[in-house]
Protein backbone atom coordinates (compact mmCIF):
# COMPACT_ATOMS: atom_id res chain seq x y z
CA UNK A 1 0.00 0.00 0.00
CA UNK A 2 1.17 3.50 -0.83
CA UNK A 3 1.58 5.85 1.92
CA UNK A 4 -0.38 9.65 0.64
CA UNK A 5 1.83 12.19 2.30
CA UNK A 6 -1.39 14.59 2.77
CA UNK A 7 0.16 17.73 4.67
CA UNK A 8 3.16 19.73 4.08
CA UNK A 9 2.12 22.67 5.97
CA UNK A 10 5.25 22.36 8.80
CA UNK A 11 8.03 21.62 5.51
CA UNK A 12 6.61 25.28 3.84
CA UNK A 13 6.90 26.90 7.32
CA UNK A 14 10.62 25.70 7.97
CA UNK A 15 11.14 26.73 4.39
CA UNK A 16 10.39 29.90 5.09
CA UNK A 17 12.33 30.08 8.09
CA UNK A 18 14.98 29.19 6.20
CA UNK A 19 15.21 31.39 3.76
CA UNK A 20 15.87 34.02 6.58
CA UNK A 21 19.28 32.43 7.72
CA UNK A 22 20.71 30.14 4.58
CA UNK A 23 20.89 30.94 0.99
CA UNK A 24 17.60 30.10 -1.13
CA UNK A 25 17.26 27.87 2.29
CA UNK A 26 18.91 25.31 1.72
CA UNK A 27 22.80 24.35 1.64
CA UNK A 28 23.02 23.48 -1.93
CA UNK A 29 20.92 24.38 -4.96
CA UNK A 30 20.04 21.11 -5.97
CA UNK A 31 17.98 20.72 -2.08
CA UNK A 32 16.19 23.95 -2.81
CA UNK A 33 13.08 25.09 -5.12
CA UNK A 34 15.19 24.66 -8.14
CA UNK A 35 14.44 21.31 -8.04
CA UNK A 36 11.63 20.63 -5.20
CA UNK A 37 8.24 22.78 -6.13
CA UNK A 38 7.16 24.85 -4.40
CA UNK A 39 10.29 24.26 -1.80
CA UNK A 40 11.47 21.11 -0.72
CA UNK A 41 10.24 18.65 1.90
CA UNK A 42 11.76 18.73 5.41
CA UNK A 43 13.05 15.66 6.51
CA UNK A 44 13.47 14.92 10.01
CA UNK A 45 14.54 11.25 10.87
CA UNK A 46 15.13 7.98 9.28
CA UNK A 47 15.13 4.48 9.46
CA UNK A 48 16.21 1.70 7.53
CA UNK A 49 14.31 2.11 3.99
CA UNK A 50 12.34 4.99 5.08
CA UNK A 51 12.06 8.64 6.06
CA UNK A 52 10.03 10.92 8.15
CA UNK A 53 9.08 14.74 6.91
CA UNK A 54 8.39 17.69 9.45
CA UNK A 55 4.92 17.12 9.06
CA UNK A 56 5.33 13.23 10.23
CA UNK A 57 4.63 11.78 6.45
CA UNK A 58 6.36 8.45 6.15
CA UNK A 59 7.97 7.94 2.48
CA UNK A 60 10.73 4.79 1.24
CA UNK A 61 13.53 7.08 0.47
CA UNK A 62 15.13 5.85 -3.10
CA UNK A 63 17.65 9.00 -2.91
CA UNK A 64 19.39 7.76 -0.14
CA UNK A 65 21.52 10.77 0.35
CA UNK A 66 22.54 10.88 -3.39
CA UNK A 67 23.79 7.54 -2.86
CA UNK A 68 25.38 7.48 0.20
CA UNK A 69 23.38 5.77 2.24
CA UNK A 70 24.38 2.14 1.00
CA UNK A 71 23.08 0.95 4.59
CA UNK A 72 19.84 2.67 4.60
CA UNK A 73 19.40 4.93 7.57
CA UNK A 74 20.44 4.46 11.23
CA UNK A 75 22.14 0.74 10.09
CA UNK A 76 22.33 -0.89 14.13
CA UNK A 77 25.30 -1.95 13.80
CA UNK A 78 26.84 1.95 12.56
CA UNK A 79 24.42 3.70 15.41
CA UNK A 80 26.23 1.38 17.98
CA UNK A 81 29.41 2.11 16.41
CA UNK A 82 29.42 5.77 16.53
CA UNK A 83 27.45 5.74 19.92
CA UNK A 84 30.83 4.13 21.38
CA UNK A 85 33.11 5.97 19.12
CA UNK A 86 31.78 9.08 20.29
CA UNK A 87 31.95 8.51 24.09
CA UNK A 88 35.56 8.01 23.69
CA UNK A 89 36.29 11.31 21.45
CA UNK A 90 35.44 11.74 17.81
CA UNK A 91 38.60 13.07 16.49
CA UNK A 92 42.56 13.70 17.59
CA UNK A 93 43.87 15.03 14.15
CA UNK A 94 46.16 12.57 15.42
CA UNK A 95 47.67 8.59 14.03
CA UNK A 96 45.02 6.19 14.86
CA UNK A 97 44.11 2.73 14.67
CA UNK A 98 40.86 3.68 13.63
CA UNK A 99 42.23 5.02 9.98
CA UNK A 100 44.29 1.57 9.51
CA UNK A 101 41.50 -0.05 9.83
CA UNK A 102 39.44 1.38 7.53
CA UNK A 103 42.39 1.63 4.98
CA UNK A 104 43.20 -1.82 4.81
CA UNK A 105 39.76 -2.67 4.56
CA UNK A 106 39.30 -0.57 1.29
CA UNK A 107 42.65 -1.93 0.28
CA UNK A 108 41.19 -5.40 0.54
CA UNK A 109 38.04 -4.66 -1.31
CA UNK A 110 39.88 -2.78 -3.69
CA UNK A 111 42.85 -4.22 -5.55
CA UNK A 112 44.20 -1.00 -7.70
CA UNK A 113 44.40 0.36 -3.73
CA UNK A 114 48.11 -0.21 -2.91
CA UNK A 115 47.87 2.54 -0.42
CA UNK A 116 44.86 5.35 0.31
CA UNK A 117 44.47 8.87 1.47
CA UNK A 118 41.19 9.52 3.04
CA UNK A 119 39.66 12.97 2.32
CA UNK A 120 36.38 14.83 4.20
CA UNK A 121 34.19 14.45 0.62
CA UNK A 122 34.21 13.58 -2.99
CA UNK A 123 35.24 16.77 -4.45
CA UNK A 124 38.33 16.54 -2.52
CA UNK A 125 39.34 13.60 -3.59
CA UNK A 126 38.81 14.39 -6.90
CA UNK A 127 40.91 17.50 -6.43
CA UNK A 128 43.81 15.84 -4.70
CA UNK A 129 43.97 12.93 -7.36
CA UNK A 130 44.46 15.89 -10.33
CA UNK A 131 47.02 17.16 -8.27
CA UNK A 132 48.81 13.75 -7.82
CA UNK A 133 48.56 13.11 -11.56
CA UNK A 134 50.28 16.78 -12.23
CA UNK A 135 52.75 15.90 -10.22
CA UNK A 136 53.51 12.45 -11.61
CA UNK A 137 53.57 13.32 -15.12
CA UNK A 138 54.97 16.52 -15.22
CA UNK A 139 52.00 17.73 -17.11
CA UNK A 140 49.32 20.33 -16.90
CA UNK A 141 46.59 19.25 -19.04
CA UNK A 142 43.92 16.81 -18.47
CA UNK A 143 41.10 15.97 -20.39
CA UNK A 144 37.04 15.51 -18.91
CA UNK A 145 33.76 14.23 -20.93
CA UNK A 146 31.43 16.31 -21.25
CA UNK A 147 28.43 15.77 -18.56
CA UNK A 148 30.67 14.31 -16.03
CA UNK A 149 30.75 15.82 -12.85
CA UNK A 150 33.48 15.30 -10.44
CA UNK A 151 32.80 18.12 -7.52
CA UNK A 152 32.97 21.87 -7.15
CA UNK A 153 36.45 22.15 -7.94
CA UNK A 154 37.78 25.05 -10.64
CA UNK A 155 38.66 22.94 -13.54
CA UNK A 156 36.22 20.59 -13.65
CA UNK A 157 33.21 22.80 -13.75
CA UNK A 158 33.24 22.94 -17.43
CA UNK A 159 29.77 21.27 -19.44
CA UNK A 160 28.71 19.05 -15.99
CA UNK A 161 25.33 21.02 -16.59
CA UNK A 162 22.99 20.04 -19.33
CA UNK A 163 21.82 22.55 -21.61
CA UNK A 164 19.79 23.24 -24.56
CA UNK A 165 21.18 20.95 -27.42
CA UNK A 166 21.72 24.46 -29.75
CA UNK A 167 24.20 25.49 -27.48
CA UNK A 168 26.10 22.35 -27.17
CA UNK A 169 28.41 23.26 -30.41
CA UNK A 170 29.37 20.15 -32.78
CA UNK A 171 30.79 17.14 -30.91
CA UNK A 172 33.83 17.30 -32.39
CA UNK A 173 34.55 20.75 -31.17
CA UNK A 174 32.30 20.97 -27.78
CA UNK A 175 31.18 24.24 -27.61
CA UNK A 176 33.11 25.35 -23.39
CA UNK A 177 29.86 26.02 -21.06
CA UNK A 178 31.64 26.68 -17.51
CA UNK A 179 29.38 25.64 -14.72
CA UNK A 180 30.28 28.73 -12.04
CA UNK A 181 31.12 32.47 -12.31
CA UNK A 182 33.88 33.29 -10.29
CA UNK A 183 36.49 30.98 -11.90
CA UNK A 184 39.37 32.89 -13.84
CA UNK A 185 38.80 31.92 -17.65
CA UNK A 186 42.57 30.44 -17.60
CA UNK A 187 42.04 27.86 -15.61
CA UNK A 188 40.02 25.80 -18.15
CA UNK A 189 43.19 26.58 -20.66
CA UNK A 190 44.18 23.21 -19.10
CA UNK A 191 41.01 21.52 -19.40
CA UNK A 192 40.09 19.16 -22.84
CA UNK A 193 37.10 18.09 -23.38
CA UNK A 194 35.69 15.41 -24.95
CA UNK A 195 32.19 13.42 -25.76
CA UNK A 196 32.03 9.76 -23.16
CA UNK A 197 31.23 6.30 -25.17
CA UNK A 198 32.79 7.32 -28.19
CA UNK A 199 35.66 5.52 -29.22
CA UNK A 200 36.86 6.93 -32.40
CA UNK A 201 35.99 10.82 -30.93
CA UNK A 202 39.09 9.80 -28.22
CA UNK A 203 41.01 8.29 -30.55
CA UNK A 204 41.23 11.78 -32.38
CA UNK A 205 41.16 13.84 -29.38
CA UNK A 206 44.31 12.26 -27.79
CA UNK A 207 46.19 12.50 -30.88
CA UNK A 208 46.05 15.80 -30.40
CA UNK A 209 46.42 16.65 -26.62
CA UNK A 210 47.44 13.04 -25.65
CA UNK A 211 51.33 13.68 -25.05
CA UNK A 212 49.93 17.18 -22.84
CA UNK A 213 48.05 15.53 -20.88
CA UNK A 214 48.36 14.23 -17.00
CA UNK A 215 45.34 12.90 -16.56
CA UNK A 216 42.13 11.37 -18.48
CA UNK A 217 39.64 11.70 -15.51
CA UNK A 218 36.24 9.76 -16.40
CA UNK A 219 33.09 8.62 -13.93
CA UNK A 220 32.73 4.66 -14.80
CA UNK A 221 29.11 4.97 -15.53
CA UNK A 222 27.47 8.19 -15.95
CA UNK A 223 25.95 9.14 -13.20
CA UNK A 224 24.99 12.97 -13.09
CA UNK A 225 23.25 12.68 -16.05
CA UNK A 226 21.32 9.86 -14.64
CA UNK A 227 22.55 6.41 -15.78
CA UNK A 228 24.36 6.13 -18.52
CA UNK A 229 26.37 2.99 -19.06
CA UNK A 230 29.70 2.87 -20.89
CA UNK A 231 29.40 0.90 -23.92
CA UNK A 232 30.76 -2.26 -24.63
CA UNK A 233 34.57 -2.52 -23.94
CA UNK A 234 34.79 1.41 -23.94
CA UNK A 235 36.10 1.65 -20.41
CA UNK A 236 39.05 -0.69 -21.45
CA UNK A 237 39.66 0.97 -24.69
CA UNK A 238 39.66 4.45 -22.62
CA UNK A 239 42.08 2.83 -20.34
CA UNK A 240 44.27 1.73 -23.35
CA UNK A 241 44.36 4.92 -25.16
CA UNK A 242 45.45 6.98 -21.72
CA UNK A 243 48.23 4.38 -21.26
CA UNK A 244 49.24 4.94 -25.06
CA UNK A 245 49.80 8.79 -24.35
CA UNK A 246 51.59 8.38 -20.56
CA UNK A 247 48.98 10.21 -19.02
CA UNK A 248 46.74 8.50 -15.69
CA UNK A 249 43.60 7.01 -16.12
CA UNK A 250 41.62 8.76 -12.86
CA UNK A 251 38.55 6.63 -12.25
CA UNK A 252 36.07 8.22 -10.12
CA UNK A 253 33.99 6.05 -8.12
CA UNK A 254 32.51 8.76 -6.38
CA UNK A 255 28.69 7.32 -6.99
CA UNK A 256 29.80 3.82 -8.33
CA UNK A 257 32.64 2.52 -5.15
CA UNK A 258 31.30 -0.06 -3.07
CA UNK A 259 27.94 0.04 -4.98
CA UNK A 260 28.18 -2.13 -7.79
CA UNK A 261 30.95 -4.70 -6.65
CA UNK A 262 33.60 -4.77 -3.42
CA UNK A 263 36.02 -3.32 -6.00
CA UNK A 264 33.00 -0.89 -7.41
CA UNK A 265 32.95 -0.32 -11.17
CA UNK A 266 37.24 -1.23 -11.86
CA UNK A 267 36.29 -4.87 -10.42
CA UNK A 268 32.83 -5.01 -12.90
CA UNK A 269 34.52 -3.97 -15.85
CA UNK A 270 37.38 -5.71 -15.11
CA UNK A 271 39.78 -1.83 -15.84
CA UNK A 272 42.69 -1.17 -13.68
CA UNK A 273 42.98 2.61 -12.79
CA UNK A 274 46.05 4.65 -12.18
CA UNK A 275 44.39 6.49 -9.80
CA UNK A 276 40.67 5.74 -8.13
CA UNK A 277 38.71 8.19 -6.45
CA UNK A 278 35.71 7.42 -4.10
CA UNK A 279 33.15 9.40 -1.33
CA UNK A 280 29.52 8.48 -1.19
CA UNK A 281 28.84 4.86 -0.08
CA UNK A 282 32.09 4.29 1.40
CA UNK A 283 30.97 6.33 4.70
CA UNK A 284 27.47 5.20 4.80
CA UNK A 285 25.94 9.14 5.30
CA UNK A 286 29.32 10.06 7.29
CA UNK A 287 31.21 12.70 5.07
CA UNK A 288 34.08 11.32 3.55
CA UNK A 289 36.09 10.40 0.57
CA UNK A 290 38.98 8.48 -0.57
CA UNK A 291 42.33 8.48 -3.26
CA UNK A 292 43.80 5.40 -3.73
CA UNK A 293 46.48 4.16 -6.20
CA UNK A 294 49.84 2.45 -6.05
CA UNK A 295 52.68 3.91 -4.04
CA UNK A 296 55.00 4.77 -7.04
CA UNK A 297 52.13 7.70 -7.04
CA UNK A 298 50.45 8.63 -3.83
CA UNK A 299 53.87 8.53 -2.16
CA UNK A 300 54.44 12.20 -3.88
CA UNK A 301 52.50 13.16 -0.61
CA UNK A 302 55.22 11.93 1.34
CA UNK A 303 57.01 15.16 3.56
CA UNK A 304 60.02 16.19 1.39
CA UNK A 305 60.20 19.98 -0.43
CA UNK A 306 58.81 18.60 -3.50
CA UNK A 307 55.80 17.00 -1.99
CA UNK A 308 52.14 17.02 -3.02
CA UNK A 309 50.71 19.20 -0.71
CA UNK A 310 47.32 17.37 1.18
CA UNK A 311 46.59 18.55 4.82
CA UNK A 312 43.11 18.39 6.37
CA UNK A 313 41.97 19.08 10.29
CA UNK A 314 39.31 16.64 9.41
CA UNK A 315 41.47 13.64 7.86
CA UNK A 316 40.91 10.43 9.06
CA UNK A 317 38.14 11.75 11.19
CA UNK A 318 38.16 8.86 13.91
CA UNK A 319 34.94 8.85 14.34
CA UNK A 320 34.34 8.22 10.46
CA UNK A 321 36.95 5.88 10.23
CA UNK A 322 35.35 4.04 12.56
CA UNK A 323 31.84 4.13 10.13
CA UNK A 324 33.56 3.35 7.12
CA UNK A 325 35.31 0.40 8.61
CA UNK A 326 32.46 -1.14 10.31
CA UNK A 327 30.26 0.06 7.02
CA UNK A 328 33.31 -2.18 4.75
CA UNK A 329 32.36 -4.94 7.20
CA UNK A 330 28.60 -5.17 6.40
CA UNK A 331 29.31 -4.98 2.64
CA UNK A 332 32.01 -7.73 2.76
CA UNK A 333 29.30 -10.11 4.31
CA UNK A 334 28.49 -13.05 1.13
CA UNK A 335 25.05 -11.99 -0.55
CA UNK A 336 25.50 -8.59 0.15
CA UNK A 337 25.69 -7.46 -3.13
CA UNK A 338 23.29 -10.10 -4.38
CA UNK A 339 20.67 -8.55 -2.69
CA UNK A 340 21.78 -5.09 -3.90
CA UNK A 341 21.24 -6.07 -7.14
CA UNK A 342 18.28 -8.67 -6.95
CA UNK A 343 16.08 -5.51 -5.50
CA UNK A 344 17.43 -3.17 -7.41
CA UNK A 345 16.31 -5.35 -10.52
CA UNK A 346 12.74 -6.18 -9.33
CA UNK A 347 12.63 -2.29 -8.97
CA UNK A 348 14.02 -1.92 -12.75
CA UNK A 349 11.69 -4.26 -14.24
CA UNK A 350 8.86 -3.44 -12.13
CA UNK A 351 8.98 0.45 -13.52
CA UNK A 352 9.48 -1.02 -17.32
CA UNK A 353 6.28 -3.28 -16.72
CA UNK A 354 4.57 0.33 -15.13
CA UNK A 355 5.65 2.38 -18.42
CA UNK A 356 4.97 -0.36 -21.22
CA UNK A 357 1.24 -0.82 -19.32
CA UNK A 358 0.48 2.78 -19.49
CA UNK A 359 1.87 3.18 -22.98
CA UNK A 360 4.15 5.85 -21.53
CA UNK A 361 7.65 6.40 -23.57
CA UNK A 362 9.77 5.85 -20.92
CA UNK A 363 12.97 3.59 -20.77
CA UNK A 364 14.67 2.51 -16.93
CA UNK A 365 18.23 2.53 -17.52
CA UNK A 366 21.13 1.09 -15.45
CA UNK A 367 20.87 -2.28 -13.96
CA UNK A 368 20.99 -3.75 -9.82
CA UNK A 369 21.60 -0.99 -7.35
CA UNK A 370 21.54 2.31 -9.24
CA UNK A 371 19.21 3.46 -12.28
CA UNK A 372 17.27 6.48 -13.69
CA UNK A 373 14.01 6.64 -15.53
CA UNK A 374 14.12 8.62 -18.68
CA UNK A 375 10.77 10.00 -20.27
CA UNK A 376 11.97 9.61 -23.66
CA UNK A 377 11.58 8.16 -27.52
CA UNK A 378 14.47 6.73 -27.74
CA UNK A 379 15.74 3.20 -26.61
CA UNK A 380 18.97 4.02 -24.71
CA UNK A 381 20.50 7.41 -23.40
CA UNK A 382 24.24 6.69 -24.67
CA UNK A 383 25.82 10.25 -23.71
CA UNK A 384 25.84 14.23 -22.53
CA UNK A 385 23.80 15.02 -26.07
CA UNK A 386 21.64 12.27 -26.20
CA UNK A 387 20.39 13.49 -22.80
CA UNK A 388 20.39 17.08 -23.01
CA UNK A 389 18.26 16.67 -26.56
CA UNK A 390 15.62 13.52 -26.41
CA UNK A 391 15.00 13.65 -22.66
CA UNK A 392 12.20 15.08 -21.13
CA UNK A 393 13.58 16.73 -17.66
CA UNK A 394 10.33 18.51 -17.10
CA UNK A 395 7.82 15.39 -17.22
CA UNK A 396 10.70 13.35 -15.03
CA UNK A 397 10.14 16.35 -12.49
CA UNK A 398 6.11 16.30 -12.48
CA UNK A 399 6.74 12.30 -12.22
CA UNK A 400 8.65 12.74 -9.31
CA UNK A 401 6.46 15.07 -7.50
CA UNK A 402 3.55 12.82 -7.45
CA UNK A 403 5.67 10.10 -6.37
CA UNK A 404 6.16 12.63 -3.18
CA UNK A 405 2.73 12.97 -3.05
CA UNK A 406 2.19 8.61 -2.53
CA UNK A 407 5.16 8.39 -0.30
CA UNK A 408 8.04 7.84 -1.99
CA UNK A 409 11.26 10.12 -1.47
CA UNK A 410 13.19 11.07 -4.55
CA UNK A 411 14.95 14.17 -5.97
CA UNK A 412 13.01 15.60 -9.04
CA UNK A 413 16.51 16.32 -10.34
CA UNK A 414 16.84 13.57 -13.96
CA UNK A 415 20.66 13.84 -13.44
CA UNK A 416 19.86 12.33 -10.44
CA UNK A 417 19.37 8.38 -10.20
CA UNK A 418 17.31 5.79 -7.93
CA UNK A 419 19.56 3.94 -5.22
CA UNK A 420 18.72 0.97 -3.64
CA UNK A 421 20.37 0.25 -0.32
CA UNK A 422 20.92 -2.93 1.83
CA UNK A 423 17.69 -1.60 3.69
CA UNK A 424 15.54 -1.85 0.98
CA UNK A 425 13.11 -5.05 0.53
CA UNK A 426 11.22 -6.23 -2.26
CA UNK A 427 8.08 -5.01 -0.06
CA UNK A 428 9.55 -1.58 -0.77
CA UNK A 429 9.82 -2.13 -4.32
CA UNK A 430 6.03 -3.18 -4.50
CA UNK A 431 4.69 -0.03 -2.94
CA UNK A 432 7.13 1.66 -4.97
CA UNK A 433 5.63 -0.49 -8.17
CA UNK A 434 2.35 0.88 -6.89
CA UNK A 435 3.12 4.47 -6.33
CA UNK A 436 4.99 4.91 -9.89
CA UNK A 437 1.31 3.30 -11.50
CA UNK A 438 -0.51 5.82 -9.78
CA UNK A 439 1.80 8.63 -10.61
CA UNK A 440 1.45 7.59 -14.49
CA UNK A 441 -2.18 8.52 -14.47
CA UNK A 442 -2.78 11.43 -16.96
CA UNK A 443 0.66 12.18 -16.85
CA UNK A 444 1.24 13.48 -20.16
C1 LIG B 1 31.15 11.34 -9.80
C2 LIG B 1 31.28 12.32 -8.67
N1 LIG B 1 32.49 12.72 -8.29
C3 LIG B 1 32.68 13.58 -7.27
C4 LIG B 1 31.61 14.09 -6.59
C5 LIG B 1 31.82 15.06 -5.45
O1 LIG B 1 31.54 14.43 -4.24
P1 LIG B 1 31.08 15.31 -2.97
O2 LIG B 1 29.69 15.78 -3.24
O3 LIG B 1 31.18 14.34 -1.81
O4 LIG B 1 32.05 16.43 -2.84
C6 LIG B 1 30.31 13.71 -6.94
C7 LIG B 1 29.14 14.24 -6.22
O5 LIG B 1 28.02 14.03 -6.56
C8 LIG B 1 30.15 12.81 -8.02
O6 LIG B 1 28.92 12.46 -8.44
Amino acid sequence: MTMPSTSRTRSQQWFERSQQSLVEGVNSPSRGAAVFSPGPVFLERGRGSHVWDADGNEYIDCMMSFGALIQGHAHPKLVEVVSQTMAQGSHFAAATSAEVEAAERLRRMVPSAEVVRFTNSGSEATMLALRLARAHTGRTKFLKFEGHYHGWYDPYLLNAHSHAPEKLGPPENPARMPDSKGIPAAIFDDVVLAPWNDVAALERVMKQYGRELAAVITEPIMANMGCILPRDGYLKQLQSLAQQYGALLILDEVVTGFRYAPGGCQEYYGIQPDISTFGKALGAGFPVGAVAGPRSILDRMRWSEDMVLHYGTFNGHRLTMKVVAANLDLLSVDGAYQKLHAVGNVAISGLREVFRRRKLNAIVQGFGPMFQIYFTDRNAIHDYRDYCTYVDTHLYSRFVHRLLERGIYMTPSNGLHWIISTAHSEKDVAVLIEAADLACTDLR
